[in-house]
């Protein structure tokens, strides 16, 4: 049996519900547009809630669709069923999770604090898994829904200096494609979403700008080109010819060359060591 198109999750006169995380800022916030503006009820994560009112207030001059906000970190042990029971507490049947939520890390490894790294394991890894694993069955009863799961084209190749950055994303990569695969005929599209050098907070937060080779994508760019592959069922997204060339390196280039030249890139004031 061939794979439902996405474009069936409207049922009658219900509008789709999509959660989304990491929905403050970014490229979070771009899903939440443009979710918005094709009829989505919306329910958003993310830890500042000044900025997700900002944003409903925003959304609200433009469409009158319902959307909730919550706040939460995350990073906190078993996030993933929190974020779980909170969409139930809205609405039963959710259409769309979008796993968003991360941030970036540069840097010599061995000084990262065990902290941050262990924030990020736990975004990236745990909550992705655990909510796709909680989400996923209902939707599978319903023969419709979708996940897009978002990684980076930094998933593609170990980097030096972004080492366990590279690596969560890379885990969030395989773990996607696979579940895709085991999902491909029952109705739920599976996406996992890597976009380059984006122009967001990321790198602020991250307390470094790398230099960059590739012109940097907009958060639209990205945002429209993940819920147009949605409708054909894409599961891994690149953006623009970008995307393409990264992909085409990784899988051509001798990787110990690519990673030579991706910590030049990313390395843009050497590291004490
Ligand atoms: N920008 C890029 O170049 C780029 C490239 C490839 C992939 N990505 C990926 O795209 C996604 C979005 O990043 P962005 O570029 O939009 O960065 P951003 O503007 O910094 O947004 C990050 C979002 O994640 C949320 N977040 C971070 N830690 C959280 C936590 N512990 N609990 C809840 N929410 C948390 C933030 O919300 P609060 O701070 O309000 O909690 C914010 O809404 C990330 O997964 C990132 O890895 C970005």
């Amino acid at each position: 049996m061939v794979a439902q198109s996405f474009r069936n999750v409207h049922m009658g006169n219900i509008p789709p519900f999509a959660v989304i995380t990491g929905a403050s800022r970014g490229i979070g916030a771009e899903y939440a547009r443009a979710l918005a503006a094709q009829g989505y009820e919306l329910l958003l994560v993310a830890r500042d809630q000044t900025r997700l009112g900002q944003l409903v207030e925003e959304i609200h001059h433009s469409c009158s669709t319902q959307v909730w906000t919550e706040t939460l970190d995350l990073a906190k042990p078993n996030a993933g069923s929190t974020l779980y029971r909170l969409a139930q507490s809205y609405r039963p049947h959710v259409s769309l999770l979008v796993n968003n939520a991360g941030f970036g890390m540069y840097g010599l490894f061995r000084d990262m604090p065990l902290e941050t790294i262990q924030d990020m394991l736990q975004v990236h890894i745990h909550v992705t898994t655990e909510s796709t694993r909680l989400f996923l069955p209902a939707m599978m009863n319903q023969r419709q829904g979708g996940i897009i799961n978002i990684a980076s084209v930094a998933g593609f190749i170990p980097i030096p200096y972004m080492a366990e950055y590279a690596a969560t994303k890379a885990f969030i990569i395989s773990f996607s494609e696979a579940v895709a695969m085991e999902a491909r005929e029952s109705g739920v599209t599976i996406q996992v979403c890597c976009p380059g050098f984006t122009e967001t907070d990321f790198h602020q937060t991250a307390g470094h700008r790398p230099r960059h080779i590739l012109p940097p994508h907009t958060p639209q760019n990205v945002v429209q080109t993940s819920l147009t592959a949605l409708k054909s069922n894409k599961t891994l997204v690149t953006i623009g010819w970008q995307g393409v060339a990264t992909q085409w390196m990784a899988r051509f280039m001798p990787k110990r060359w690519l990673m030579h030249l991706t910590s030049r890139f990313v390395r843009q004031n050497p590291p004490s060591h």
